[in-house]
């Protein structure tokens, strides 16, 4: 029997039954009716057969578990002091992070712990294509907000028990001499399947969603220390709301390639189709304009795999917010491919500016009986 979790275009058409009518009732209204995203959970995907962690998998929580990401982030960065073997510390960490999540239920918190190129890079670099994230265009970069040793992500619905959780991890952290970098809180709003973003369309259309798609775009496999991991790409991305929303509603459109109502590609067809980036007007010309930010981005333009992009919308006041832009992939090289495009020539970049970034190797989930990355970092320090 063909299930919805091994058939792409099934849960495509199931995902396409849910938009239209959050978006018909307002989308980002609290009581939005609840509908049940297809996605690892959803579909009773099994995580895959590696077995000694805990009751959530091999796997950390935080890149396709929940499936629906929750409502209320924050992302950390932090720095390992210099002559300090990095072992110990992220095995504290690791204990501080179990301690936190086996007394929530479910996946109400979850918290994503990621490791810098300093501490990883050489490991990750043949396997995965390393963690040196290039310069792009339109970067304000500074030393504080640029690289670093470790991120930590906690999501969950209740804003206040993650900053209560963000505040126990940076407390842990101080202990062993951590100093933090930057820090980040996000936003997006309830309801299931893709949800607006701060320039009113529905974002994270576009992923791979089905087990099949996940193993293969987001997940190393084993054997070895990497088994299990992923690299996570985690940017703040101020934009110019102000000036994107002065456009007309058809050029903000064209900017992005998808319509603003219920995120219909502009090539035509229903709310979660793939892009056409063929089709054309009887004149000639792309229905997916050459410039729009979804053409450009497409993995068929960059001839790269797919990424997961599981972001949150931030504020932090007057003229600067925008999107904490988090993706999830096998390899650096498909975000980079991407990005580099975007930078060649995309109407929506424009509007962007990075202003934090780093890349991480997320490792394997960690066990009371195995602490977290033990494999990677060995008994050093
Ligand atoms: C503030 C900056 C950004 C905003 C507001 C934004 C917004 C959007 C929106 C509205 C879509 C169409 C709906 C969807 O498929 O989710 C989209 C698609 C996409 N974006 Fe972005 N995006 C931003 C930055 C980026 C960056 C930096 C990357 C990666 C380097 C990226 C990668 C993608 C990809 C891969 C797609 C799917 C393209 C496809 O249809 O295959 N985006 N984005």
């Amino acid at each position: 029997m063909t299930t919805q979790r091994d058939n792409p275009s099934m849960v495509r058409r199931s995902l396409l039954a849910v938009l239209p009518v959050a978006a018909a009732l307002g989308a980002c209204r609290p009581d939005a009716p609840a509908v049940t995203l297809p996605g690892p959970r959803a579909t009773g995907g099994e995580p895959s057969a590696r077995g000694g962690a805990g009751p959530g998998g091999p796997r950390q929580a935080g890149v396709d578990r929940p499936a629906q990401p929750q409502t209320h982030a924050v992302v950390s960065v932090y720095d390992l002091p210099p002559r300090v073997g990095p072992a110990r510390v992220v095995a504290r960490l690791g204990e501080a992070v179990l301690e936190l999540t086996t007394a929530q239920p479910g996946e109400a918190l979850t918290v994503t712990v990621g490791l810098g190129p300093r501490l990883v890079g050489p490991a990750v670099l043949g396997v995965a294509g390393g963690l040196e994230l290039p310069a792009f265009a339109r970067e304000e970069r500074t030393a504080r907000t640029w690289g670093g040793d470790l991120l930590v992500q906690v999501c969950a619905s209740d804003p206040v028990a993650v900053g209560l959780a963000d505040t126990r991890l940076a407390r842990a952290l101080a202990a062993e001499g951590a100093s933090g970098r930057w820090s980040q809180t996000g936003f997006r709003p309830p309801g299931n399947g893709p949800v607006r973003n701060l320039l009113g369309f529905p974002d994270g259309i576009e992923n791979p969603r089905t087990r099949p798609e996940l193993d293969r775009e987001v997940w190393l496999d084993g054997p070895g220390p990497l088994a299990d991991g992923t690299i996570a790409v985690v940017r703040r991305l101020r934009v110019d709301a102000t000036g994107f929303l002065a456009q007309s509603a058809a050029r903000q459109e064209e900017t992005i390639g998808r319509r603003k109502a219920d995120g219909a590609p502009l090539s035509g067809g229903e709310a979660l189709d793939r892009l056409d980036l063929s089709a054309k007007t009887p004149r000639g010309r792309y229905l997916v304009p050459a410039m729009a930010h979804a053409r450009r981005a497409n993995p068929n333009a960059t001839g790269s795999g797919r990424m997961l992009r599981r972001g949150y919308s931030y504020r932090n006041g007057p003229g600067d917010q925008g999107l904490l832009f988090v993706s999830f992939q096998r390899r650096l090289r498909t975000f980079t491919a991407t990005q580099r495009r975007l930078d060649d020539g995309d109407d929506l970049m424009r509007f962007v500016t990075a202003t934090a970034s780093g890349a991480f190797f997320v490792p394997a989930a960690c066990t009371p009986e195995r602490p977290l990355a033990h494999d990677l970092l060995g008994e050093q320090g």
